[in-house]
């Protein structure tokens, strides 16, 4: 199958796991635990149906909407993921130029592969910055400073990930940054060539933007598990998030709020946005999906705050759900990393292609000329 024959999330998977030793793709494949919070991120979607009002002439609908400033072209955007040139040779490189053809959100992660600097130089696209609280604050802060210098329009900062969720999968493959060769994943290897061929010749794996701080990830090979562990600061709290707010003094979310409650104290101390999130069911598992939160948060927080569901979005229809159920926009992680493995930028571009589609075909199909149709009358919960 090449990328041209994908329709859907299985399709892109399906090329992904062909192509990458198993540790890499069940890095991303899976989640923490049991993976019930994994699979409830999507399966949410399914609990409420929408209901299309016809003959509203729409003709052409128009998908932009505005976003942490920007105005993007699509209410949808990638998600932050770590180590991109994992994926591909042309790693975040990639993902940043199938978002600005797209006109929507590439995000970085403080893991990434390309530096800041990197990134933008070559993308004037909107440009979204993922921090984390390192037990080394002046990590933290160069980070913030250097997303301003390169003119990154917004930053998040995660507050799901104090501590590194149980990914079974990652212990029994020996999943490492950067990949080693180890008895339990030496044939992963060997058994996917081609990815061996790009990962020898290409642009070495560095944690680009925070190499020149620690060596760990980039020249000490560590599980992703003990890197979290070792670099982010479990004991942070509210006022470390509002200290990084207040010296980002931009558009600023707080991603993985999952209660009514601290999306309203995010309002407290200066974000602009809030992402709804469970990492991708790659932290607590048993926790609720954003699909199941975001109504409750959007008529508490709606009008003060722009929301960000992230989790569980494989298909247009998803986006208009959380959209009528009060969402800003949407973000995928899982979905894209696929398309990236697929086909680098062709393959991504290729998924916010069909996404594209998919939104507004369905659009026409409920009788939605904008987004801002889509609004509660627009879906039915059945319990
Ligand atoms: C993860 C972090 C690094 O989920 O975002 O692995």
């Amino acid at each position: 199958m090449n990328i041209n024959n994908c329709y859907n999330f299985e399709d892109f998977r399906k090329i992904a796991k062909k192509k990458l030793p198993a540790p890499i793709f069940h890095y991303i494949d899976g989640g923490a635990d049991d993976e019930v919070t994994l699979n409830r991120n999507t399966e949410a979607f399914g609990d409420c149906d929408l209901v299309p009002n016809i003959l509203n002439s729409v003709g052409e609908p128009d998908l932009t909407t505005n976003l942490f400033g920007r105005k993007i072209d699509m209410p949808i955007f990638l998600s932050p993921a770590a180590m991109q040139r994992l994926y591909h040779p042309d790693g975040d490189k990639a993902s940043a130029r199938a978002a600005e053809k797209f006109g929507t959100f590439y995000s970085m992660s403080s893991m990434g592969n390309n530096s800041i600097e990197e990134i933008s130089n070559i993308s004037s696209g909107p440009k979204l910055f993922q921090l984390y609280v390192h037990k080394d604050r002046s990590i933290s802060d160069d980070l913030i400073e250097r997303s301003r210098r390169s003119g990154f329009d917004a930053m998040c900062l995660t507050v799901d990930t104090l501590v590194a969720g149980n990914r079974e999968k990652d212990h029994r493959t020996g999943f490492t940054t950067p990949p080693k060769l180890t008895a339990k994943s030496l044939m992963s290897f060997a058994m996917k060539p081609g990815w061996v061929f790009n990962y020898l010749t290409g642009k070495k794996f560095e944690l680009s933007n925070v190499k020149k701080k620690t060596d760990k990830g980039t020249n000490i090979a560590k599980s992703v598990i003990e890197y979290i562990n070792e670099q982010y600061d479990p004991a942070m709290g509210w006022k470390d998030a509002e200290y990084c707010a207040k010296k980002w003094n931009g558009p600023f979310a707080l991603k993985g709020i999952m209660s009514v409650e601290d999306a309203k104290r995010a309002i407290d101390i200066g974000c602009t946005a809030i992402m709804i999130s469970n990492h991708g069911g790659r932290q607590l598992d048993g926790s609720r999906s954003p699909f199941d939160q975001v109504k409750a948060i959007s008529d508490a927080v709606g009008n003060k705050l722009e929301i960000i569901l992230d989790g569980g979005v494989r298909r247009g229809t998803h986006v208009l759900k959380a959209l009528a159920a009060g969402a800003t926009a949407c973000s995928f992680g899982k979905a894209f990393l696929f398309s990236l493995s697929a086909g680098g930028q062709k393959g991504v571009e290729r998924l916010l292609e069909n996404m594209q589609n998919e939104i507004r075909r369905n659009m026409i199909l409920m009788g939605c000329k904008s987004i801002k149709d889509l609004d509660a009358s627009k879906i039915i919960y059945r319990n």
